[in-house]
């Protein structure tokens, strides 16, 4: 085993590939429920991979539930208690649009961390067209404000996040997003890069792209040059709030990065290193685990223990491919991990250092 090798940081429990969206920005609701759901593992098997997991990383790490839409699994409670009883913290991921009847029972539960998915605040329909169904603006909305009203009046803990991935269509509603969260008290808001929607879940893999020489589609080459230079403006803004104290979770690293990207994409690949390899531990529904989600799996809960997984040549041979790899997923929040779930303050620090170094060349 490399002396070296770190255990993973960023720990994703993807439940379920289910969706009841259609977002123009993935391809995960393609998947039919009647192919997948035999195929999924059973709540015993995740309690399994949760047992597994804190004999090997012990108490007090972090793990999201996404997916898919996560709270399609009724078992996420369950699941949650028995996580929370094993000494394991607990975050998820939502499209809040299912989620209207669970509400007391998301506040009663171990999960600490809600991360709700919402691209625009003055224009309803801007969200609506990039989650692909009508109504998803007012319930996402709802969800955040009713959460947040009965979090404070049982006096818990939940954090209540929202993530927006930066899109064309959306760069107006980007800084009256962070006015929202600011004048609302909600914790925080995150902001991700439009990825490629086929390779943002894999697909690309799975038609046999090559992550060494993969190539921007033009069509998306062509929506990041058209929002460039409006792009780079609002990101100056964000870095400005930020400072001022707005709860923006995304790096400054990250946020100078995005604008290197926007300036010109392919200055990217030689800036940031992937770091997946040594930091990301992804498991789909059906127990395959990635590091990086663009390659093929390395291995599979159901067959051997997570920590052998990680230590495997499997992963030894992936992680030495994301030396080489061309593709901008680097961008992703997944590579800027203390970002993403925002808790752990000392590991912040340590990525930030790395981000400088990478930034500034000097590592
Ligand atoms: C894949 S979803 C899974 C959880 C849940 N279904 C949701 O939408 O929140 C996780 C996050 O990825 C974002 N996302 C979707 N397509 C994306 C893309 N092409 N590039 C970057 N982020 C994307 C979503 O908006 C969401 O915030
Ligand atoms: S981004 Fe989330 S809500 Fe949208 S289709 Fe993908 S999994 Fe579903
Ligand atoms: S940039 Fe990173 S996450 Fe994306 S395909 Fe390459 S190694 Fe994987």
């Amino acid at each position: 085993m490399n002396e070296l090798l770190e255990k993973p940081q960023q720990i994703t429990f993807d439940i379920t590939d289910r969706c009841q969206m259609q977002c123009v920005t993935c391809s995960k609701w393609k998947t039919h429920a009647i192919d997948v759901i035999d195929k999924e593992l059973t709540t015993e098997d995740w309690k399994k991979v949760l047992y597994d997991l804190r004999n090997w990383l012990g108490e007090g790490f972090w793990f999201c539930f996404s997916g898919g839409e996560p709270f399609l699994r009724s078992d996420i409670f369950e699941l949650s208690e028995y996580a929370h009883g094993l000494g394991i913290k607990v975050a998820s991921m939502t499209n809040a649009f299912g989620i209207q009847h669970l509400y007391q029972k998301i506040i009663n539960s171990p999960i600490e961390s809600l991360n709700i998915s919402l691209n625009a605040i003055n224009n309803p329909d801007i969200h609506d067209l990039s989650r692909g169904r009508k109504g998803s603006f007012e319930k996402a909305l709802d969800a955040i404000m009713s959460l947040k009203k009965l979090r404070d009046e049982n006096k818990t803990n939940l954090g209540i996040n929202i993530a927006t991935i930066i899109l064309p269509e959306n760069l107006e509603e980007i800084i009256p997003l962070v006015e929202f969260v600011t004048r609302n008290k909600i914790n925080g808001i995150m902001f991700q890069l439009l990825d490629d929607k086929e390779s943002f879940h894999g697909y690309n893999v799975q038609k046999g792209c090559n992550t060494q020489d993969y190539q921007m589609p033009y069509e998306l080459r062509k929506k990041y040059l058209v929002m460039s230079k409006r792009a780079v403006e609002i990101i100056n803004k964000l870095i400005e709030m930020k400072r001022a104290g707005h709860s923006i979770y995304n790096s400054y690293e990250q946020l100078d990065a995005m604008k290197v990207f926007f300036n010109n994409p392919d200055e990217i690949i030689d800036a940031i290193k992937c770091d997946v390899g040594s930091t990301n531990y992804a498991i789909d529904p059906y127990g395959n685990v990635r590091l990086c989600f663009n390659m093929e799996p390395v291995g599979n809960v159901k067959e051997n223990k997570p920590e052998y997984i990680w230590t495997s040549a499997n992963s030894q041979h992936c992680r030495y491919m994301t030396k080489s790899c061309k593709m901008y997923c680097r961008m992703l929040n997944c590579n800027f991990k203390g970002n993403f779930v925002n808790f752990n303050t000392s590991f912040i620090k340590k990525v930030k250092n790395k981000i400088f170094k990478v930034l500034t060349g000097k590592c």
